[in-house]
């Protein structure tokens, strides 16, 4: 693995680029449930210990230059869950925008919050508002929090911007393709996303980033989110490096390409 110069003289872009290292990482952060389980403890304690995952992982990524992390912290489906671990997840949300904000922003993360806030009660809202403007200048890392959010959602809440603006008229329907539409998705201006990991065992995607996976190098491992720790991240991102990602095209041509660049 290539070796860093200095802070200084390289850009995270670069950096990125001589560690080989994905430039956008999502994250299903499953398990918290089975962990506190094993444990003997309430399922709200695994939730708890998660959140030293979450600091695990977003050190992990400042220090190899991953540019942008994005982690699935509430899908618009956990609302069903019993109210009191619905009311401890937003009690662990408020934590990390109160005492966390300011850690971020003085490592120059910006955060970001994906999905639809609106669900949130208004001193939330208000919360990750001025935790989104407080970090919005830093450029080490991008975190995105992804929070009443679903991969379906994104895609329609994209459709009707577009729709909107077409029936204003200010966007002919005839230039509408993928790239267009992708500014309308919540990951816009973000880089593709190259892998998706899902710690807890499950072998699915459970609607996070639909549109955004479409060619995502996807790593399933059995460790328990409180578990994930920066050496769990680090074998994700060893087994990412040996894939050969094709893009639709045959090996061989990406071989060449790979010679040639
Ligand atoms: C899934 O485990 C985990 C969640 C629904 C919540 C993840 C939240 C955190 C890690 C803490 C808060 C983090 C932030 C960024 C605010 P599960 O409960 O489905 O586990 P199980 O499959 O074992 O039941």
């Amino acid at each position: 693995m290539a070796q860093l110069q200095s802070d200084t003289d390289t850009t995270l872009a670069e950096k990125s680029a001589l560690l080989n290292m994905p430039k956008h990482v999502a994250i299903i952060m499953d398990g918290n449930g089975r962990w506190a389980k094993k444990k003997g403890k309430i399922r709200t304690f695994g939730h708890r210990a998660g959140v030293e995952s979450v600091r695990a992982a977003v050190r992990y990524a400042r220090k190899n230059a991953i540019q942008s992390l994005t982690l699935f912290a509430f899908s618009s489906e956990n609302w069903k869950r019993p109210d009191e671990e619905v009311s401890v997840l937003m009690d662990l949300f408020n934590l990390v925008l109160n005492s966390e904000a300011k850690r971020l922003n003085k490592n120059g993360v910006r955060l970001k919050v994906l999905g639809d806030v609106s669900r949130f009660d208004r001193k939330l809202v208000d919360k990750i508002k001025r935790a989104e403007e407080m970090t919005a200048s830093n450029q080490d890392l991008v975190l995105n929090i992804a929070a009443n959010y679903g991969g379906r959602w994104d895609i329609v809440n994209a459709a009707k911007q577009l729709m909107s603006k077409v029936s204003e008229g200010e966007l002919d329907i005839a230039a509408v393709d993928e790239t267009e539409f992708d500014k309308y998705m919540s990951t816009q201006g973000l880089p593709e996303l190259d892998l998706l990991i899902r710690t807890g065992g499950e072998h699915r995607i459970s609607n996070f980033l639909l549109w955004q996976c479409a060619y995502a190098e996807l790593y399933f491992t059995d460790v328990l989110w409180p578990d994930f720790d920066e050496q769990a991240f680090a074998l994700a991102v060893k087994d990412f490096n040996v894939r050969q990602r094709r893009f639709g095209l045959i090996g061989e041509q990406v071989e060449t390409a790979e010679i040639e660049s």
